[in-house]
């Protein structure tokens, strides 16, 4: 590989002239925008003990009313970028959000979307365009970007959910924002997951000229537990695995962000190719550990951690274990340059 020139090479007058004419060479940085065989993410695997976070949620709790935050959240920080950082990796916006019982989050709407992976609580609910989402444990809830969505509490303990959204991308793009508005009607009747698209494979007849675009924003848990577990029975010997679809198209379930359920049994072991996609692993239940390149995690149920573009991952599951990661493939695929390598 070429050396290319560096700054020092250059007189300080030559310098101080670009400077002023509001110029800069290209060759000194090139090899910083245009690495040699893979990109250099500057994101680094973290990990996130749900036991330790819970009490300074809980805490926050009690410090912050649900008025003065909005939405009471804490914020997962790329190691790579420091803590205070609102991406976990340059794609992917990760906090964990609690809702008290009898406490509302005030509606509204924006540009990225979100996701929820309910975490612990029983009783809180998503409402999206006027739909009631019941929020269960493991459940992944949409709120597309452009969707009206607000939360709500109706049980006796508190919810806790893992929000994941493609904000680093809209905030990078200068086309982060929202709009506030009152609280929405809910129409009387069970989410698209328990009456539309109750069994796989059926769809309401016609529905393609007249579904939305979104047309399921609820994935129950219970299902995709039951889908993981079958597929394990009566699979290949490698890890059973499931990807969320929009199940009027089986696209992608949102346009930037894709979801993958995971199951391991105890002692299985999994060592994905090298993707070109950054990832986010939820816990849902089980205990194990993680290699990402040279970080060892061990990890346990409700715990989170992230893994940089082409990171090296071998799983491995102590005990029966669930995990979703949550992935910006759909849009690497869009761009055109997604990409799996083989280790
Ligand atoms: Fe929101």
């Amino acid at each position: 590989m070429t050396q290319l020139g560096t700054l020092d090479e250059l007189p300080q007058d030559y310098r101080d002239a670009l400077s002023e004419a509001g110029v800069a060479p290209l060759w000194p940085m090139m090899r910083n925008v245009l690495p040699h065989g893979k990109p250099n993410p500057q994101t680094r695997p973290g990990y996130w003990n749900y036991q330790a976070i819970r009490p300074l949620l809980l805490r926050a709790g009690e410090l912050t009313p649900v008025e003065k935050a909005e939405r009471r959240v804490l914020v997962l920080s790329d190691p790579g970028r420091g803590v205070g950082a609102m991406q976990a990796t340059a794609s992917l916006y990760l906090g964990l959000q609690l809702l008290l019982p009898g406490e509302t989050a005030p509606a509204h709407v924006h540009t990225p979307s979100a996701t929820r992976i309910v975490v612990e609580g029983r009783g809180g609910f998503t409402v999206v365009d006027g739909e009631k989402l019941p929020m269960e444990e493991g459940d992944l809830v949409l709120t597309p970007g452009g969707d009206w969505h607000d939360h709500g509490h109706e049980g006796s303990e508190p919810v806790v959910w893992l929000d994941v959204l493609d904000l680093p991308l809209f905030y990078y793009l200068e086309g982060s924002y929202a709009k506030e508005g009152p609280l929405q009607a809910q129409r009387n009747r069970p989410d698209a997951s328990l009456v539309e698209y109750r069994a796989a494979g059926l769809v309401p007849s016609r529905s393609r000229s007249t579904a939305r675009r979104y047309p399921m924003t609820r994935f129950p848990w219970a299902r995709t537990e039951e889908a993981l577990r079958e597929i394990a029975k009566f699979g290949d010997g490698g890890i059973a695995e499931v990807d969320y679809v929009n199940p009027e198209t089986g696209e992608d379930v949102l346009p930037v962000m894709g979801f993958t359920a995971m199951m391991l049994a105890a002692g299985q072991t999994d060592a994905p190719p090298l993707r070109s996609s950054s990832a986010a692993f939820h816990v849902v239940k089980g205990r194990g550990r993680t290699t990402i390149d040279d970080t060892v995690i061990n990890w346990g149920p409700k715990d989170t951690f992230t893994a940089p573009p082409f990171a090296r991952i071998d799983h491995q599951a102590d005990e029966e274990s669930f995990l979703v990661r949550a992935h910006d493939r759909p849009l690497q695929d869009k761009l055109g340059y997604y990409e799996e390598r083989n280790r």
